[in-house]
């Protein structure tokens, strides 16, 4: 296992990460997700652990909190050992001001998650999405003080725009607060909008992107054929909401069974591996419904792709550029551009 500073930051993780969203003590408010019980969900975090990963994530609003309770009942004994990262900003409960990212609902499910995790400090704390209803200054003054109350050791943000990230930097950065040092979002061979302006933004602040749904919800596996997309065994069949066009993306899988036949490993550990490749990319949190998938996930902790295989898993998802990326790019002043060797600052 390889292991990478996240950001700037001197905290240390493993470069694939578990995610625990799976895990559930009998919640299935999202039955096609939460599908791992107490007796699987041990096996699968003692795997993960022989595998070398340190890293687990989770999150309040999971199997509504059972995900956070499982993982820190399983990870007991070993706290000193691993990074836990949880997460606010879903609905938790019933009252108006259970959801978002305001001071009351921050400070109330960080104790929570602290009280269902077993332990004294969560290690990364994460926005789970924006809240349009708080001022930014507000979420951003929150999250300092559970850093300063010694609750919280690290902060990021997870599916925040690119501007909003970099305008809460700059306040953090001006109050002296304890500045994001990640961002959590989806990046994958049929999901690449984060190329636009997050993965540049994370670059210009100096963050390390943390990956979900890496093989796009099981879809970049290689299970799905156009036949089967609704096979009620599968996650797509039940929860199926990231955006892509599904005869697009299986051209995708077409490549990287390509890629992957010629090299002796499974789709899914090519698609993790091209995110590993990819710059900006800190850690890929892998997670799974079944022992045998988690195996074939952490399997992509051995497999390097070479130029070429990442080059021809690119060029079949390529996303075309918009506006003003389109712009920037084809009006680059060239003498410049041949000069610094397309070094850009
Ligand atoms: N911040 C956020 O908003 C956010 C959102 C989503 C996830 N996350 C985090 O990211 C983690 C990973 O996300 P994800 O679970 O969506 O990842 P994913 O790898 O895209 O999808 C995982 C699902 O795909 C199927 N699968 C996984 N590996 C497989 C394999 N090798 N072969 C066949 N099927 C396979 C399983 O579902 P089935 O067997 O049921 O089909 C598994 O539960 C989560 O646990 C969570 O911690 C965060």
């Amino acid at each position: 296992m390889q292991f990478v500073r996240l950001g700037e930051s001197g905290l240390i993780i493993s470069r694939l990460g578990f995610g625990a969203m799976t895990f559930t003590a009998g919640d299935a408010t999202l039955a096609s997700i939460y599908k791992v019980d107490e007796a699987l969900a041990d096996r699968m975090v003692s795997r993960t652990l022989e595998a070398g990963v340190n890293f687990f994530d989770t999150a309040d609003a999971y199997a509504n909190g059972q995900s956070e309770e499982l993982l820190g009942r399983l990870l007991k004994g070993r706290r000193e050992a691993v990074v836990i990262a949880t997460k606010v900003g879903f609905r938790t409960g019933p009252a108006l001001g259970q959801a978002g990212l305001s001071r009351r609902h921050i400070l109330w499910s960080a104790e929570q998650s602290l009280r269902r995790l077993g332990t004294d400090r969560i290690d990364l704390y994460l926005c789970h999405k924006e809240d349009p209803f708080t001022p930014l200054e507000e979420t951003l003054a929150a999250l300092d003080e559970l850093v300063r109350a010694g609750k919280v050791r690290y902060v990021g943000f997870s599916n925040w725009s690119a501007w909003k990230a970099a305008a809460a930097l700059e306040i953090q950065k001006a109050r002296g607060y304890a500045p994001f040092v990640t961002g959590q979002m989806h990046y994958s061979l049929v999901g690449r909008d984060v190329e636009r302006d997050v993965l540049p933004m994370m670059r210009r602040y100096g963050l390390g992107l943390t990956v979900w749904s890496p093989l796009a919800s099981g879809f970049l596996s290689g299970k799905y054929r156009p036949e089967n997309l609704g096979d009620p065994a599968n996650r797509l069949a039940g929860f199926d909401i990231l955006p892509f066009d599904k005869a697009w993306g299986f051209q995708a899988v077409d490549r990287l069974r390509e890629i992957a036949g010629a090299r002796g490993c499974s789709p899914a550990q090519a698609a993790v591996a091209w995110l590993l490749a990819r710059a900006g990319v800190a850690c890929v949190l892998v997670g799974a419904s079944k022992l045998p998938q988690l195996e074939d996930n952490l399997g992509a902790a051995d497999i390097v792709l070479g130029a070429a295989e990442i080059a021809r898993l690119d060029e079949v998802t390529e996303p075309a550029a918009v506006y003003p990326n389109w712009f920037i790019q084809r009006l680059i002043d060239e003498p410049q551009r041949v000069a610094l060797s397309g070094q850009v600052s």
